[in-house]
């Protein structure tokens, strides 16, 4: 039994802001952002544009890519690292959004891996047979949690919602996922306590970020999963037809590119339109590359991402 990718969709907020306008905020500048980061531009979420509104609206696009109605749902899982609410998780909010009830719906938060994590957990619940077709979202308002006055953070982030629809199948689908973690990374990107009885007056719940040790262990920690995953499935890098990477930064996603000796047109980048959108970003990427039709069927595509922890991981599959 494998688990097969029948339905897409996306979601990004209706405002989009530039480098220049962000540059009219903070001392920075197009040039600085953009050789930096490839980034060009971001979506910013309005108050109602939340993480289970953005996550629906994906949703129904994927539901509707699969043919499905949400009665059609065995489970949700919902990646996000900025939830509507402490309780309920986002993923019942989406379950009501979505007008149904009964079935399992719960949040991962793996920061920008979320989506990975997710999606692996949605496979080991479909080929053991405990579920059928299960709703995979990743939804994030990262801005929500920017300090806009800290130029070495918000230049980077935006906000978006991806989703997809899994389901069984004796078709390959998903090959394999790989997980790791490392813990003793913590203080390298994180955002302090959200609770307001262990918040700290000097320390407000922002993105914090140790830029550089990011970098260097996001390439590391990349190249090497996605060589995990190959030799998992015992493949030469030739036989992947799409990389989908976490879209934090054009410098990593080329850096797991030639690791792979994988030319940049076989690379889906979303970054220079969306910055990092955290569990998002794969999701969002993966739409993207479907609906314009570079994404074909029975093509193989590594999906792979990094975030705060450190988490970061990969998933290898026929779609
Ligand atoms: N505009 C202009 N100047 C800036 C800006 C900015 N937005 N931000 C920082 N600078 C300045 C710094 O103050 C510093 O100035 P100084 O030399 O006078 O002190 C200079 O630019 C260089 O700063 P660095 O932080 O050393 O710049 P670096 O070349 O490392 O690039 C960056 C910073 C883009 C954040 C890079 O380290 C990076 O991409 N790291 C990965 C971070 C990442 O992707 N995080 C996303 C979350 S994690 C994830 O999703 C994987």
């Amino acid at each position: 039994m494998y688990t097969r990718i029948i339905g897409t969709g996306s979601y990004l907020p209706k405002q989009i802001v530039s480098n220049d306008e962000l540059a009219k905020r903070v001392d920075t500048s197009d040039e600085w952002i953009f050789t930096r980061t490839g980034i060009r531009s971001r979506h910013i979420a309005s108050g109602e544009e939340t993480s289970s509104y953005m996550g629906h609206q994906a949703s129904l696009k994927a539901l509707a890519a699969a043919e499905l109605q949400a009665s059609d749902l065995d489970m949700i899982i919902v990646a996000t690292t900025t939830p509507d609410k402490g309780l309920p998780n986002t993923a019942c909010l989406l379950q009501e959004r979505l007008g149904i009830s009964a079935i399992p719906a719960f949040d991962i938060t793996v920061a920008c891996a979320g989506f990975i994590y997710a999606l692996s957990v949605a496979d080991q619940f479909i080929r053991t047979g405990s579920a059928k077709t299960i709703l995979v979202v990743g939804a994030e308002v990262l801005t929500a949690v920017t300090d806009w006055s800290d130029r070495s953070t918000c230049v980077l982030f935006g906000d978006g919602a991806g989703a997809v629809i899994v389901q069984g199948s004796e078709k390959p689908g998903i090959l394999s996922t790989h997980l790791h973690a490392d813990g003793r990374q913590k203080d390298n990107l994180y955002i302090p306590s959200p609770l307001p009885g262990q918040a700290r007056a000097d320390e407000p719940s922002y993105i914090r970020m140790q830029g550089r040790e990011v970098f260097r262990f996001a390439v590391k920690a990349l190249g090497d999963v996605v060589e995990e995953a190959l030799k998992a499935n015992h493949l030469p890098q030739s036989a992947i037809d799409w990389l989908i990477p976490h879209q934090a930064n054009l410098r990593i996603i080329t850096a797991t590119a030639e690791k792979l000796q994988l030319s940049m047109d076989k690379v889906v980048v979303t970054v220079d339109r969306h910055a990092n959108t955290s569990a998002a970003s794969v999701p969002l990427a993966l739409d993207e590359a479907v609906r314009d039709g570079r994404i074909q069927r029975g093509q193989t595509l590594l999906l792979e991402a990094i975030g705060g922890g450190f988490v970061w991981g990969s998933a290898l599959i026929v779609y």
